[in-house]
């Protein structure tokens, strides 16, 4: 059996009008397999974020098309596709602060529509997140209250909560010491080999991107292959 890739983009280009004219990407162009790992490195300001949002289906491109598990994406996607396929880990969190910290991993149920409070599936799988992440005892806590890396911890368990078959990470690691990052990385990787989820992970980390199985650098808008070549 030929394997179909879950996420496919095609010539994707995005540049910003305001206030004034930059070009983001420029025809670029990326295959993901289940079970496949992508580091996207790059430096600062060359769109890894931009191109990550468009990936997650959170931002349009100006042209190209975006084709996940099969269905085009890129510029009518349902919040049900995105739900059901994308566990998506922000640079900033994005956490509701007013929240507690089980109430922001089972966002993604919620939007689902699907039962979350205690005794559901939906909610022992929040819990067993927590688990992974080693923050059983800050379940009640309101996100406000937790350091970095504990709302990185929880922002990831949050991107797991539905399933999905992609993890769009981006700089998971960014700001924690080398055993938390560890811990992460070791996380999606295990997601990643073990339960055949697809992950592209931006990273700054030349360790978390040499465990990956591609590493690709974005440059001038465009993409490079840098290992494998
Ligand atoms: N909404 C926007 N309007 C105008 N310009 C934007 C917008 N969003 C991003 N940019 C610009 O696009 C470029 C790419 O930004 P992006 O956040 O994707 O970079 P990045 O590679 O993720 O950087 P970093 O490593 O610092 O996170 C930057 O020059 C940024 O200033
Ligand atoms: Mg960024």
């Amino acid at each position: 059996m030929i394997m179909e890739p879950i996420l496919q983009a095609k010539k994707i280009c995005k540049c910003f009008t305001r206030p004034t004219r930059v070009d983001v990407l420029k025809d670029v162009s990326l295959e993901l397999y289940p079970g496949q790992s992508v580091a996207i490195m790059g430096a600062s300001g060359e769109g890894k974020s931009t191109l990550l949002h468009i990936l997650g289906t959170l931002e349009a491109p100006d042209s190209g098309d975006l084709l996940i598990a099969g269905i085009s994406a890129a510029h009518n996607p349902t919040p049900l596709l995105r739900n059901r396929h994308i566990g998506f880990i922000f640079q900033g969190y994005n956490l509701l602060e007013n929240y507690t910290t089980i109430q922001n991993i089972l966002m993604p149920a919620l939007i689902s529509g699907k039962p979350i409070h205690k005794g559901t599936p939906a909610y022992q799988r929040a819990l067993e997140l927590l688990g992974k992440v080693d923050l059983e005892d800050r379940a009640e806590f309101s996100t406000k209250l937790l350091s970095g890396g504990e709302k990185q911890r929880v922002a990831i368990a949050r991107a797991l909560c539905n399933d999905p078959g992609i993890i769009l990470a981006d700089e998971p690691s960014g700001n924690l010491d080398h055993q938390t990052s560890k811990m992460i990385h070791d996380l999606l990787l295990h997601c990643c080999k073990d339960l055949s989820k697809a992950l592209i992970v931006v990273t700054h980390d030349r360790e978390l991107a040499s465990l990956c199985d591609k590493t690709v650098q974005l440059c001038n808008g465009e993409i490079k292959c840098i290992n494998p070549s």
